[in-house]
């Protein structure tokens, strides 16, 4: 039996992939194209594994996922890999619907095939699990309800477009051929080993180095916050539990607004690593995301009622954490600020004046 993700050294993949290797007995056969938000020293103790096969690949490369399909034979698919970053898919949107869908779909015609020919009770025991998002749900007002399961899609980003069209081929190869898929719509994850450009790591960096807290808008946007373990057991737990074609959604049940994150973490590392003065100085509110979703909340009622998960980190345990990782981590926070970053981070905020 082995287990095949993609996406394996993303900031979920690895965090799942490091889980399994702990936590399982189970071969683990990993592929990644080791985009600039690859990086395989994010799967610490796992790499060592005998039980880990890394395979540098893409997705969208049929022949080689023809052979890794044929050269694993996996028991279950987890499928990962993705372009993630709204801002990213603001300024190149092509890369985001070559990999979320063109990428999606290959994977779905290698695995179906794979699947089809596969001798009971191995087929009947088959899964492919698609890992998605609550931002294809789009925007939610102040008091509306929580995203659920069966919400409407009306994705507003690029980003978000490309997610729910991989999520409808998956929901087509299950109704059409009969694959058996599971899907996730998970809130924003934080924790360790998280690239950064995207808010929270941005921000605890930002922070330590003395540069400016870029807060987008009005700084009153909000986000729904889970620990990214928390989410790595909520996609094992669907795997061995989820019923085929059914869609689960995953939420912290942290919904906070982004000045709030930002003060908080500033609070943190004011008492971790003092600097003379508060470090809520640095905040500089910036030129708003275009089209940027003004709040999402997740109601995983479903994923409680049906299979008994909660996240077990409160958002002010996991916040405390992750501030900890990235202080004692100055070697991976130096392997992940390539020239590549800083010329990202020159596209995306030097445009941004304060406002
Ligand atoms: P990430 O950007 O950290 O990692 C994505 C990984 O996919 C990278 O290692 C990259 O190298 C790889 N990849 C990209 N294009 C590829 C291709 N063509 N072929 C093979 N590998 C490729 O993203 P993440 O935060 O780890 O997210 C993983 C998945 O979880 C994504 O599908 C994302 O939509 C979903 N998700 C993430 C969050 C979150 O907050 N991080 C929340 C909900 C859902
Ligand atoms: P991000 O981490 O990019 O996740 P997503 O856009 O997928 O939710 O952003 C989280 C929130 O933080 C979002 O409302 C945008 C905001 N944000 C900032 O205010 N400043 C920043 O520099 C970044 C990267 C994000």
């Amino acid at each position: 039996m082995t287990l095949l993700v993609t996406g394996s050294a993303g900031f979920v993949g690895t965090c799942v992939v490091r889980q399994l290797i702990a936590e399982t007995d189970e071969p683990v056969a990993s592929v990644d194209a080791l985009t600039y938000a690859g990086n395989p020293l994010s799967f610490g103790p796992a790499a060592q594994s005998p039980r880990h096969h890394f395979e540098h690949a893409d997705i969208r490369d049929e022949a080689r996922m023809r052979a890794i399909f044929k050269h694993y034979q996996p028991r279950a698919i987890l499928h990962l890999a993705a372009e993630t970053h709204v801002d990213r898919s603001i300024h190149a949107p092509a890369e985001f619907v070559s990999t979320n869908i063109v990428g999606t779909l290959t994977l779905l015609q290698v695995a179906q095939d794979y699947w089809r020919n596969l001798p009971e009770p191995r087929r009947n025991a088959f899964r492919f699990q698609h890992i998605s998002t609550d931002e294809v749900f789009g925007s939610l007002a102040p008091e509306a309800p929580a995203f659920e399961e069966t919400t409407a899609y009306a994705p507003t980003s690029p980003y978000a477009a490309s997610k729910a069209g991989s999520d409808h081929l998956v929901l087509a190869w299950q109704r059409t051929y009969g694959l058996p898929t599971l899907m996730t719509h998970c809130s924003n994850n934080y924790g360790p080993y998280h690239f950064p450009e995207k808010l929270i790591p941005l921000m605890i960096l930002n922070a330590v180095d003395g540069k400016p807290l870029p807060v987008y808008g009005d700084g009153q946007h909000v986000r729904d916050w889970l620990f990214v373990e928390d989410h790595a057991r909520a996609l094992r737990l669907v795997l061995e539990h989820g019923t085929p074609g059914e869609t689960y959604n995953v939420g912290g049940a942290a919904e906070r607004r982004n000045i709030d994150v930002v003060n908080m973490l500033c609070s943190v590392l004011d008492e971790l690593q003092p600097s003379g003065a508060p470090h809520a100085r640095l905040i500089t509110y910036v030129k708003d995301r275009p089209g940027h979703d003004r709040r999402y909340a997740i109601n995983f009622g479903k994923l409680e009622r049906e299979l008994g998960w909660r996240p077990r980190e409160s958002f002010e345990t996991g916040l405390r954490k992750t501030v900890r990782w990235y202080l004692a981590n100055p070697g991976w926070v130096a392997s992940v600020r390539s020239g590549g970053y800083r010329n990202w981070l020159d596209k995306n905020y030097g445009s941004r004046e304060a406002e």
